[in-house]
């Protein structure tokens, strides 16, 4: 079965397949009503909050012909309420839908839905663990607004180590040759040994750098991130790194012209809004970018 569940199962290969897929499916969106997946059925199991993720991939389902049913704050108005496991639910949705979409806040609670599930999951993210759909719509924007994935420098800011979309986008640039992460964050949310370990392991060259000027002189992407709020267990640690890092539009003067600014949503602080005019702020197209995405994964993952 397909399952989606770490950025970690996609190879070289399977990359440069799904890039001119994706393309493919802009194509199809602009032609407009498909009937690709028609009499599927996807389930959204969402037990933690998103605006993006759902609805882009629900709009995906929608936009191939297919039909969606979900539960919004699956924590609260599913029956995990009542107690249920996590398992028993996935037992009783994959009889219902062909595939499902979850989001959960413990990390691998979407392998352990694909261990019970009879239909393929795709994994919308698993509390601090991976984002792996984001991590193919960060690698598709990168794709379409620099023309490459060999070759690049890539600035990593923020929370590196609470945010799965980061590890995940690690995970799939250490299929490519020549890729330099560049990690400007504070102590506190440094990038997890093991996830810096094996994308060194795979070729990849990692630097840190404090310095947010340096590393944007450097970089081809600047990939913003939030501070996950919701994963720290004190408040305090959160209030000393939360705004440690802003791009502005001071930052954006010494920006290299033909790099881009991402930041996998939603922000708070962490970019000024004026610098949403700049045509290096790639943030909103990227999001954009999840529908094509998402329509290829379902494809996948509903053709085989
Ligand atoms: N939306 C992304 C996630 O769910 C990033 C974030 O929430 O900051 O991981
Ligand atoms: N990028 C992202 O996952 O956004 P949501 O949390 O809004 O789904």
């Amino acid at each position: 079965m397909h399952h989606v569940i770490s950025a970690k199962s996609f190879t070289q290969q399977a990359l440069y397949d799904l890039l001119p897929k994706i393309d493919q499916m802009q194509t199809r969106l602009q032609e407009g009503a498909q009937d690709r997946l028609k009499g599927k059925i996807m389930a959204a199991l969402f037990f933690e909050p998103s605006t993006r993720t759902r609805l882009s991939f629900e709009t995906a389902m929608l936009r191939l012909g297919g039909q969606v049913i979900s539960t919004e704050n699956a924590r609260e108005f599913s029956s995990a309420i009542k107690g249920e496991t996590l398992e028993d639910t996935i037992r009783v949705v994959s009889g219902y839908a062909d595939v499902i979409v979850i989001r959960h806040h413990e990390i691998g609670a979407a392998a352990r839905a694909a261990s019970v599930s009879q239909v393929p999951i795709l994994s919308a993210g698993d509390g601090a663990g991976e984002h792996p759909s984001q991590a193919l719509l960060d690698l598709y924007t990168i794709y379409r607004e620099i023309g490459r994935v060999n070759d690049l420098t890539v600035t990593l800011i923020g929370d590196l180590m609470y945010g799965r979309t980061v590890h995940s986008l690690v995970y799939l640039l250490s299929n490519f040759t020549n890729i330099r992460l560049i990690c400007t964050a504070p102590e506190a949310t440094q990038l997890p040994t093991d996830i810096s370990d094996y994308a060194k392991a795979r070729g990849v060259t990692i630097e840190w750098e404090k310095n947010l000027e340096i590393a944007a002189k450097q970089a081809d992407v600047l990939y913003q991130t939030r501070v996950q709020k919701e994963r720290f267990t004190s408040q305090n640690e959160y209030e000393e790194v939360k705004n440690a890092y802003l791009i502005d539009t001071k930052l954006m003067a010494i920006v290299p012209q033909k790099s881009i600014i991402m930041h996998p949503l939603p922000r708070l602080n962490e970019i000024a809004k004026d610098v949403d005019q700049d045509p290096r702020a790639a943030y909103f197209r990227q999001s954009h970018y999840g529908v094509p995405v998402r329509m290829a994964l379902l494809e996948d993952a509903l053709q085989r």
